[in-house]
């Protein structure tokens, strides 16, 4: 059983609908920030603050290298994984790589507010989900298939997702 990785902005629902489209096809699911979180008993906001942003890119690459060795997973990687070409190849060696997105609206509404979201802790949250969803459009675009989210119920994600992994997991 190969992995479904789920990759994408914050706020495109990809632990909620990773959730369910586990349950639905009998794989276990895997959030690599709560895993991190668990592992090094503390927030991600805290290992952004106190160890810094490229620390946190450290343990999330090595995490990320570790479930590529596992099969039957569905993974919710956080948003920023896709910078590194190394976690794309990783994520990509053990299975299909699904990007899920949303309008900048849409994720505003989801996350703006959220306090474990160390990026968007700045005055002008809108302005900065556009900003990095822009400049990292080139790499969720190396995804094999895209879901735009706005419109849909996580468990209509999750189907979608089904339909389109069917024959390759
Ligand atoms: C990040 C997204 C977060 C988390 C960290 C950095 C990003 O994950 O990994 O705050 O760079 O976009 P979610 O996408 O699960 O919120």
């Amino acid at each position: 059983m190969r992995n479904i990785t789920l990759v994408g902005f914050m706020g495109t629902g990809k632990t909620t609908s990773g959730k369910i489209l586990a349950k639905r096809l009998g794989y276990h699911f895997i959030d690599v920030d709560e895993e991190i979180e668990r592992e090094q008993g503390v927030s991600i906001s805290h290992i952004f603050s106190e160890l810094g942003e490229a620390y946190f890119r450290m343990l999330e690459r090595d995490f990320i290298k570790a479930l590529s060795f596992r099969e039957g997973l569905v993974i919710s990687a956080g948003g920023g994984a896709v910078i590194d070409e190394r976690n794309i190849q990783s994520m990509k060696l053990s299975g299909v790589l699904v990007c899920l997105t949303a309008t900048p609206d849409t994720i505003m509404k989801r996350v703006g507010s959220s306090r474990n979201r160390p990026l968007l802790k700045v005055p002008d949250p809108l302005a900065r989900i556009k900003n990095l969803m822009g400049a990292r459009e080139q790499f969720y675009r190396k995804s094999d298939f895209t879901i735009d989210t706005t419109a849909m119920t996580p468990g209509d994600v999750a189907d979608e997702i089904i339909r389109l992994t069917a024959g390759m997991i």
